[in-house]
């Protein structure tokens, strides 16, 4: 038997835990159950709970503490605003990973993933399985009803061992295909927006609920809402159609029948049945685009199908029938914003916004630029006839400094308009519209061009208060960038820090004890810049 002690990691169950009187004994809780099987003795548990359940947090505490009274509960709080967004689940149980210090030779962890959300679950095990828990996995479930008792059951899963690798790689490919199906089309540098896109890929597989993409017009929201739909549908997770919905559309009479749809003779020119965009999406996903828009008397019947799924149809005074749709929302407005005003209900909102994804400005990720411009240029190349390949780097330095208040959508116009009317192979700055050419750019050498990158990961960790690890070392690792990049930016750093690295790191948004990991980086990839001459 393994001498080294058990130590269980898990999400409390805000349902499955939960239980305060008398009869919560009788009831399978999966996290008290765990600790009350006497072939698996558990020294501790670390119970991460969120600050609205700390009630549930203490009464299991002390229930284990009474069903397995050697057992060490410690628990830690976490504040989510959201357990269902993907970056800010991950985020924190990736620190939570990073904070504790394991010892793996003297202790064996199991993590718990029965319990939580299932955005929560899918973190757990991919941190397990990438090793930032050093653990296995413990499933636990509750037995047949007929023998139910408070125990459960278990099963212990290691994702290291060969009998499972193939449940890994499977995991991995799919994750892999997936990322990939979702990402075609979709040109992106940016780390960032990069494991947004992986994000979305894994709840788009896995959830039903509800998906709110929320961000400015061009930022690709309603090219990200077909793709997730495909994903679902590559997946078998849904059936039927994608139907788009534009909510600024629907005004007047007309919109209760194209939502809907209406029965034959209910208004003047309805000669026959017709069914709604709702019922033709059945089985499928309906897209409510510019759902900021809608009108408040729309927001309540579309708040009642929501919460019913029934059909009442134009001309019927009771519902029609029940369909069955994935709902995927997009707003470039700020619906918090509108509620406040009184323009959007805020239970429809809660309704709609399960899933939150905040699709980030053009401005916000320049490194993805010049590959966009690739991208169009290639597309709109692709009638004949048009001369321009490329831009000389003076244009291209005009495009990536420009701030794109229309995002990828002005960038693809410049771009076709570039191709229709230019003349040369290569496009200069004087061929760009007047917007982007009064930005005062002047000719820059290789070495301004190759600094306006570290510029732009300067802002990110000084000003954006990101942390080099998460916003540089990931696109230096993945040679997004290069060793000149990254001594420009450490070069950067100094200049601030008055060549002291240890402020360089403060800087950099890095923890004291990162102090030393951070120089030998720098060494070991010869990124090092030399102090002094900053003193
Ligand atoms: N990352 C991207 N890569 C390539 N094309 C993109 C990307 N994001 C958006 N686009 C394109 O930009 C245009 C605007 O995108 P769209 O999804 O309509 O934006 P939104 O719905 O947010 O207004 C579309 O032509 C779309 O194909
Ligand atoms: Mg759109």
């Amino acid at each position: 038997m393994d001498p080294r002690p058990t130590i269980v990691i898990g999400l409390l169950g805000s349902v499955l835990d939960s239980g305060f009187h008398q009869e919560r004994w009788n009831k399978w809780r999966p996290t008290v159950s765990l600790c009350q099987h006497s072939n698996l003795p558990i020294a501790r548990v670390e119970l991460i709970y969120l600050k609205p359940h700390e009630h549930i947090a203490r009464c299991v505490a002390a229930d284990i503490e009474r069903v397995s009274p050697r057992t060490q509960v410690r628990l830690t709080m976490q504040e989510l605003k959201n357990p269902w967004d993907f970056e800010e689940v991950y985020g924190s149980l990736h620190d939570f990973a990073r904070d504790y210090t394991f010892h793996p030779d003297d202790e064996d962890y199991l993590v718990h993933i029965t319990t939580g959300t299932h955005v929560q679950q899918i973190c757990l095990f991919l941190l397990t399985e990438s090793r930032h828990f050093p653990a296995r996995l413990v499933q636990t479930s509750p037995v047949e009803p007929k023998h139910r008792g408070p125990e459960g059951k278990y099963s212990i899963i290691d994702l290291d061992l060969s009998q499972y690798d193939r449940i890994a790689a499977r995991f991995q490919r799919e994750a892999k295909d997936a990322a990939s199906l979702l990402k075609s089309g979709i040109e992106t540098r940016n780390p960032q927006f990069n494991s947004l896109i992986e994000q979305i890929e894994h709840v788009a597989i896995y959830a039903k609920e509800p998906i709110l993409l929320m961000g400015p017009t061009g930022v690709g929201k309603s090219q990200l809402a077909r793709r997730i739909f495909e994903l679902k549908k590559s997946r078998h997770q849904v059936g039927g159609a994608f139907v788009e919905v534009n909510c600024a559309t629907l005004r007047g009479d007309a919109a209760m029948s194209a939502l809907f749809g209406h029965v034959k003779g209910s208004f003047t020119g309805a000669y026959r049945d017709k069914p709604g965009k709702l019922e033709i999406a059945d089985t499928g996903t309906v897209f409510l685009d510019e759902v900021g828009e809608m009108t408040l008397r729309m927001q309540g019947l579309l708040l009642r199908f929501l919460e019913t799924g029934e059909l009442q149809k134009v001309g019927t005074d009771r519902a029609t029938g029940v369909v069955d749709v994935r709902v995927i929302s997009a707003t470039n407005r700020k619906l918090e914003d509108l509620i406040t005003q009184g323009q959007f209900r805020d239970d429809l909102f809660y309704r709609l916004n399960v899933i939150h994804v905040s699709v980030p400005p053009l401005r916000e990720r320049k490194l993805d630029i010049p590959l966009l411009v690739e991208a169009a240029l290639k597309q709109f190349n692709r009638a004949n006839g048009y001369v321009v390949r490329d831009l000389d780097p003076e244009a291209m330095q005009a495009l990536i400094e420009y701030a794109w208040p229309g995002n990828v959508r002005e960038l693809q116009n410049v771009i076709e308009r570039l191709v229709v009317t230019g003349r040369s192979e290569i496009a200069k700055i004087d061929d760009l519209p007047p917007e982007l050419r009064h930005q005062k750019v002047s000719l820059r050498p290789v070495k301004e061009r190759r600094r306006t990158i570290a510029d732009v990961l300067y802002k990110r960790v000084v000003q954006d208060r990101e942390s080099f690890w998460t916003a540089v070392y990931p696109l230096y690792m993945n040679r997004e960038i290069t060793k000149a990049n990254v001594r420009d930016l450490v070069g950067k750093g100094l200049e601030e820090a008055r060549g002291n690295y240890k402020i360089v790191a403060r800087l950099f948004n890095m923890e004291a004890r990162d102090y030393k990991k951070f120089l030998n980086f720098l060494r070991k990839h010869e990124c090092q810049v030399p102090f002094r001459e900053y003193r």
